[in-house]
């Protein structure tokens, strides 16, 4: 049972390249599902030349015979939603009622969360601040837990329903942000007409995905679970408070999709070669120096969904062998490989130091001011992006490569050396193929 399944999670702090190989291995499957994270994520996919940068709708849409899953716990935000089934309908992919199902039990980002996640950010102190994408995520999730002040996708089917929750919430609402930011207050009238309209352009969608899943699961037929963010901004195992709100790792699956967690397939962990964070919180390969803007420019390393710049810094082993460990990753997908092209040196970190004292387990709430440990590894100068073998690859990137598996423990699968499909050496995979 669910020999075919497959579950790609960021093992780093997000845009690891999870879109690029989302879309290669969905050739294969019959389902693509968003199990985490909303409007915050910013998933590229090269298609040729043209270019597609996805926030909620998953990354199998642009694959014909793939039903795409918004699964319950995403945060769903039917506004962003219905302008990038749009833009996409506009550049001639077809979104409708077969390719795309929402889930009727995701919470829906409502216009207070996107205020207060923006007000709530203003009004923390530097050094308090979070970074957040200002997309509501925070908010929303935390009215999913307060059960009361909640909207979910099928209240959106439901005029009534639907007006009567939201004039009662945006009273409270109001309220506390009359309260807290004085703010003004916001029209209820108007949401209810916007977002009762934008039930009706949804409904074709709206249903119970999860019964749909286990149905699949059952059936033996072939689900891809897209992760969004990365293991480090999981709500309960990353850099807390510096976290988005959602339990973004592979263990976040079977709540965030409605399936047993025996049907999460082979786990593919999405690494790129060194490490980028956006927002806030502890970050110690950063190199907030000229090295950390060579790669930026390189690697264009610029927030697909806000446009922010990327901190970047090396790779770092301890924090990824903690998140391989936890979603139970059974093989790589190194990305971004050819970014590190023509940097003579590269580091590598294995550990860290505190006071002094080497740290023997891995601790997310221990990162900040550590002393990284360093390997250091001799670099490349020649062009990797037309490589299709390991072979071609320069003797330095194949060693930095067997170094990263050496320290993780677990086989690259693939290795990508360009943002084009194409662009992708099949190594050590146990996954079914790219070929498709
Ligand atoms: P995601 O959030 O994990 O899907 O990643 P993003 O799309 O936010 O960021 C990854 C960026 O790197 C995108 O612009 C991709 O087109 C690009 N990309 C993906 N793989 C590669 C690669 O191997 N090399 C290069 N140069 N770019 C890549
Ligand atoms: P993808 O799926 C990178 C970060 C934000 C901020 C923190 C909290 O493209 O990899 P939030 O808006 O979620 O409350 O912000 O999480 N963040 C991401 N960083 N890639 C993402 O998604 C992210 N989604 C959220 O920058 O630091
Ligand atoms: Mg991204």
């Amino acid at each position: 049972m669910s020999g075919r399944n497959v579950t790609v999670v960021g093992l780093q702090w997000g845009d690891e390249g999870k879109g690029k190989i989302v879309d290669a291995l969905a050739g294969h499957m019959r389902y693509v599902v968003r199990y985490c994270g909303g409007a915050n994520a910013g998933h590229t996919v090269l298609v040729g030349q043209e270019k597609f940068a996805l926030h909620l709708i998953p990354c199998g849409v642009l694959r014909q015979d793939v039903c795409n899953i918004v699964g319950n716990g995403v945060a769903f935000d039917p506004v962003v939603a219905w302008k990038e089934i749009s833009a996409l309908r506009q550049r001639n992919v077809s979104v409708d009622g077969e390719n795309l199902r929402i889930s009727s039990a995701a919470n829906v980002v409502m216009p207070w969360h996107k205020l207060q996640d923006t007000l709530s950010e203003a009004s923390l102190a530097e050094g308090k601040k979070i970074g957040t994408t200002a997309r509501g995520i925070g908010p929303c999730y935390s009215d999913k837990a307060n059960r009361s002040t909640a909207i979910r996708a099928a209240d959106l089917l439901d005029a009534s329903i639907l007006g009567e929750k939201i004039r009662a919430i945006v009273e409270i609402k109001n309220k506390i942000f009359a309260a807290l930011y004085d703010a003004e207050a916001m029209d209820a009238e108007a949401i209810v007409s916007e977002y009762t309209e934008l039930g009706k352009n949804l409904e074709a969608m709206i249903c119970n995905t999860g019964g749909l899943l286990r149905a699949a699961v059952a059936g033996d037929v072939p689900i891809l679970f897209e992760g969004g963010q990365g293991s480090m901004l999981d709500v309960d195992h990353g850099t807390y408070p510096f976290v988005t709100s959602s339990n973004v790792t592979a263990c976040g699956v079977p709540s965030g999709a409605g399936i047993p967690p025996s049907a999460i397939g082979r786990v593919v962990g999405l690494i790129k070669a060194y490490s980028t964070r956006v927002g806030e919180g502890p970050f110690p390969t950063e190199q907030d120096n000229e090295l950390g803007d060579t790669i930026r420019q390189a690697g264009n390393e610029y927030g697909t969904t806000t446009g922010r710049p990327r901190r970047c810094g090396w790779f770092d082993a301890f924090a990824v062998k903690y998140a391989t460990d936890l979603s139970g990753v059974d093989e790589f997908a190194l990305s971004l490989l050819d970014v590190l092209t023509g940097l003579s040196e590269l580091n590598i970190c294995t550990g860290y130091r505190i006071k002094g004292q080497v740290q023997e387990m891995f601790d997310p709430a221990k990162m900040s001011g550590v002393e990284c440990i360093y390997k250091t590894l001799p670099g490349w100068d020649s062009d990797i992006t037309g490589c299709r073998t390991f072979d071609q690859l320069p003797a330095e990137a194949r060693d930095y490569v067997n170094c990263v598996e050496e320290l993780l423990q677990r086989p690259v699968g693939f290795i990508s050396v360009g943002p084009e499909r194409s662009q992708t050496i099949v190594h050590h995979s146990g996954t079914e193929g790219l070929d498709k």
